[in-house]
């Protein structure tokens, strides 16, 4: 069986102060859980306030990005050892955000992925297609392409601690979520691509989330869908309330 998996990407959003109270309330909202991990992914100027004031709770901590060195002259960037540094157990990456605003493609997150990995942070590998993608027919070979060149190289071990978030972009933001059929096919389809280019094992084990306007009514049922082993959501995580909720969604 695999663990569903419950992460709040919290984007580019929040001061110290209210970082810190997110993360109180939550800890206050969600003070018994078994069963389901639950992430939080501040912005990494708070990540280390945010991570001592959920020391002693089950939630754990997530950088946005990282980049694939350990230190030296990459003005702007921040390495895994500094993500852990600060807290961190795990990454995201590969988010559609940093792949369309920041133009960063399959080789060079596959080279995070691997570094993110070496250096001993889990990681929440984001994939999905565009509307134009789905709507022109490429949505299976874009899929395709971002799960074997992303994770290329990567051991059975490697996928220990790597979780894919199926995030299709046309779905990020736009209060217009994807059906539960739509999410689960695209999830068994990217399983399927695993299994395919690694073995049947690793996909077994894959969890795989499903990202884009997951929110408190809508979780059940997406989080209901065989494929489907978690959620990442980035709106409705900046409140408690609404987040814990999500997270019962999967108890
Ligand atoms: P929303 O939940 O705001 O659509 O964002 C999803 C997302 O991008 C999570 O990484």
């Amino acid at each position: 069986m695999r663990t569903p998996i419950i992460a709040g990407n919290w984007k580019m959003n929040k001061l110290t102060a209210d970082a810190v109270a997110l993360a109180e309330g939550l800890n206050a909202q969600l003070s018994e859980f078994s069963g389901v991990e639950v992430v939080v992914s501040p912005v990494a100027t708070v990540l280390s306030a945010v991570a001592s004031s959920l020391e002693g709770s089950a939630i754990e901590v997530s950088g946005q990005n990282c980049y694939h060195a350990e230190s030296g002259a990459y003005t702007g960037e921040l390495s895994p050892q500094m993500l852990k540094d600060a807290g961190a157990t795990w990454t995201i990456i590969g988010h559609s955000e940093r792949r369309q605003i920041f133009g960063e493609n399959d080789a060079l997150l596959n080279e995070k992925l691997k570094f993110a990995l070496a250096s001993g942070l889990k990681v929440m590998f984001c994939i999905g297609e565009t509307l134009e993608e789905r709507e022109g027919g490429t949505m299976g070979a874009v899929l395709t392409r971002q799960l074997v060149d992303g994770l290329a190289g990567l051991s059975d071990a490697d996928f220990e601690n790597v979780v894919v978030a199926y995030e299709p972009v046309w779905a990020i933001g736009t209060g217009v979520v994807a059906t539960p059929q739509q999410a689960e096919d695209a999830h068994a389809f990217s399983r399927n691509v695993v299994k395919e280019n690694f073995n049947a094992t690793i996909a077994d084990g894959l969890r795989i989330q499903y990202g884009g306007s997951v929110k408190a009514d809508n979780a059940a049922e997406l989080l209901g869908q065989a494929n489907v082993d978690g959620a990442l959501v980035g709106g409705a995580a900046l409140d408690a309330e609404g987040f814990a909720a999500i997270v019962r969604a999967a108890l």
